[in-house]
């Protein structure tokens, strides 16, 4: 049976309580709207720890768009079945007051990485996200806490976070889940129309060559990539980039850490993507 958890008091009770057991505790944060991307994460956290925590939290100071934050999905009660489906042990989904309450006054920010791309596109959305992380990582207690590539800049911003402030708690990054088509899983794909759907495999289409033709030495790549979302049907491209996988330095040539990222726009919805090169 996954256990719900709503107040923060309750979880570190059971979380002491398994660490008295000597247990250790993974962590697998998400906003919900759950699909098989993240419960590969579970899969893993399961894979490495004794009891698996899923979160839950739509968190408002992530999204710089407020019509973003309100047409967000929430779908608790089939997100609860797929965890209890799963064998997660406990689902953590607590309200905004309990993890902002009256007079809560900090925040974390994380410089350089969390910069250019989705921090240029997004301000103040790597504020929300290393704020709320280094919450849920203080509120649990996990041991190891797992993250998708699919939010490769994501990944970097919560690494450099755990560094700089010593969290004791180790982060996993896990492979990008991806449908038949190549389409990386997002709760936002659930938005797309059928038309759309059909233009989105595109993108990973268009970075996987990209990605071929830098390695080949291709200067063009790029925008030779540009050109061919622009062809095959999206509105417009936010930033296709070559970037060191772990700074988020740009980069003018492919190197071992090289990471191809991309945000793109059809429909009215944004899809992000990356791939090493
Ligand atoms: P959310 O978008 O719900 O994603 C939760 C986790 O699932 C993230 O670590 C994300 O990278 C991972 N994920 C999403 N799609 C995936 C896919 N196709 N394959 C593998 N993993 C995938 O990211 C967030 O929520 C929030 O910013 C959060 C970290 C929870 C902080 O609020």
């Amino acid at each position: 049976m996954t256990e719900i958890i709503r107040k923060v008091t309750d979880l570190r009770a059971l979380v002491a309580g398994w660490h008295r057991a000597g247990d250790t505790v993974g962590l697998v944060p998400t906003m919900g709207a759950l699909h098989a991307g993240h419960l590969s994460l579970v899969r893993a956290a399961q894979a490495d720890c004794a009891r698996v925590i899923a979160t839950i939290f739509v968190n408002p100071k992530q999204f710089n768009n407020p019509a973003d934050l309100a047409k967000y999905p929430r779908t608790e009660a089939a997100d609860l079945a797929l965890l209890q489906q799963a064998g997660v042990d406990v689902l953590f989904a607590p309200p905004p007051e309990e993890v902002y309450p009256l007079g809560f006054a900090s925040t974390v920010s994380v410089a350089g990485v969390a910069g250019p791309l989705e921090g240029a596109s997004r301000p103040g959305h790597f504020d929300g996200v290393a704020t709320v992380v280094a919450k849920l990582f203080g509120m649990s207690r996990a041991d190891r806490a797992y993250f998708g590539q699919k939010d490769w800049q994501q990944l970097q911003v919560v690494r450099r976070l755990v560094a700089d402030l010593n969290l004791p708690t180790l982060v996993i990054g896990c492979e990008t889940l991806r449908e038949a088509d190549g389409l990386a899983m997002s709760s936002r794909n659930t938005r797309l129309s059928p038309r759309a759907r059909a233009i989105a495999p595109a993108l990973y289409v268009a970075i996987s060559r990209a990605a071929r033709d830098l390695r080949a030495g291709s200067l063009a790549a790029l925008d030779t990539c540009h050109a061919a979302l622009l062809d095959a049907g999206f509105d417009s491209i936010d930033y296709i980039d070559l970037r060191d996988g772990e700074t988020l330095l740009p980069l003018s040539a492919p190197t071992s850490t090289a990471r191809l990222l991309v945000a793109a726009w059809l429909d009215g919805v944004r899809l992000i993507d990356n791939i090493p090169v």
